[in-house]
C-alpha cells in the first residue's frame, strides 16, 4: 500500500452547534428550507448538487450527482434525459434516494421516496431557459449510451447547430424533469469527537414521526 492509497490517519473533527429535537421544525421541508438557505447564504459552491441513487429492478445500486433545479412540497425535482442509466432504472423500479452534502457546514440531508416522470410541459418551460450550448449538447447526445469519439460527438453537435441556425432548438422529446416525493428524510449534523446529531422523519398520515438516530 502507498502512501497515497493508505488514508487511514486522514481525519478531521467535524465541529458544529448543536441540532436539538426542539431546534427541529415539525415539517422537513421547513427544516430542509432553513439549511438549504443557510448553505446558500455561506456561499457554498454547488449547494444545489445531490447524489442520486438509483437501483435496478434487482436492486443493483448506481449513484450520480445531479442538480436540484427546484423543491416544494410536492418533493425535489431534476432534469434528465430519459434514456440514461439512471432515467432507465428508475422507469423499472421508480425510488430513488437523494443526498446533499454541505461540507462547510458539516451537514448531510438524506431524502428517499418515490420517483416520477414530469409533464412534458414543466420540462419545455425549464428547457427554453437553458443557455443555447446546453440545449445543443442535450439535443446532441444520448446520455449514458455508448460513444465511438468525442469528435463524433463535436460532429453531431455541429449538426443540431447548423439544422436549428437561428431558431428555437427544438427541446429533445426524451428530455425530461423528474420528481422525487420524500417519505423519509434524515438530517445529520457533524459534531465533535463523532457524536453527531441525526435526525429521521418519516411520514404518518396527516404529519411526520421524528426520532433521533445514533451516530
Ligand atoms: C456537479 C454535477 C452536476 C450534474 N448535474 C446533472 C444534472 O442536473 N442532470 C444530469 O442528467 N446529469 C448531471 N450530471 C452528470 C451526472 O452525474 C451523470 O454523469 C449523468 O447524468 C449520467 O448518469 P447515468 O448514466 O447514471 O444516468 C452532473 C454531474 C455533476 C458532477
Amino acid at each position: 500500500m502507498t502512501d497515497l492509497q493508505d488514508q487511514r490517519a486522514t481525519r478531521r473533527e467535524y465541529t458544529a452547534p448543536s441540532l436539538r429535537r426542539v431546534d427541529l421544525a415539525d415539517d422537513p421541508l421547513e427544516q430542509f428550507a432553513g439549511w438549504f438557505g443557510d448553505a446558500v447564504e455561506r456561499g457554498i459552491i454547488d449547494a444545489t448538487a445531490m447524489t442520486l441513487a438509483t437501483a435496478t429492478r434487482d436492486a443493483v445500486p448506481s449513484v450520480r450527482v445531479v442538480l436540484m433545479k427546484h423543491y416544494d412540497e410536492e418533493g425535489f425535482c431534476w432534469y434528465s434525459d430519459a434514456r440514461s442509466q439512471k432515467s432507465s432504472e428508475i422507469l423499472g423500479n421508480p425510488v430513488g434516494s437523494l443526498l446533499f452534502y454541505w461540507r462547510e457546514l458539516s451537514r448531510q440531508v438524506r431524502v428517499t421516496g418515490q420517483v416520477e416522470r414530469l409533464p412534458d410541459a414543466q420540462a419545455q418551460e425549464y428547457f427554453d431557459t437553458r443557455p443555447r450550448d446546453s440545449q445543443f449538447a442535450a439535443a446532441a447526445s444520448i446520455q449514458s449510451a455508448q460513444i465511438d469519439s468525442r469528435d463524433e460527438l463535436v460532429r453531431r453537435m455541429a449538426a443540431v447547430e447548423a439544422s436549428v441556425g437561428e431558431g428555437a432548438v427544438p427541446r429533445p422529446g426524451s428530455w425530461a424533469g423528474w420528481l422525487l416525493k420524500p417519505q423519509r428524510w434524515e438530517f445529520w449534523q457533524g459534531r465533535e469527537g463523532r457524536l453527531h446529531d441525526r435526525f429521521r422523519y418519516v411520514r404518518r398520515a396527516k404529519d411526520w414521526s421524528i426520532a433521533r438516530l445514533q451516530p
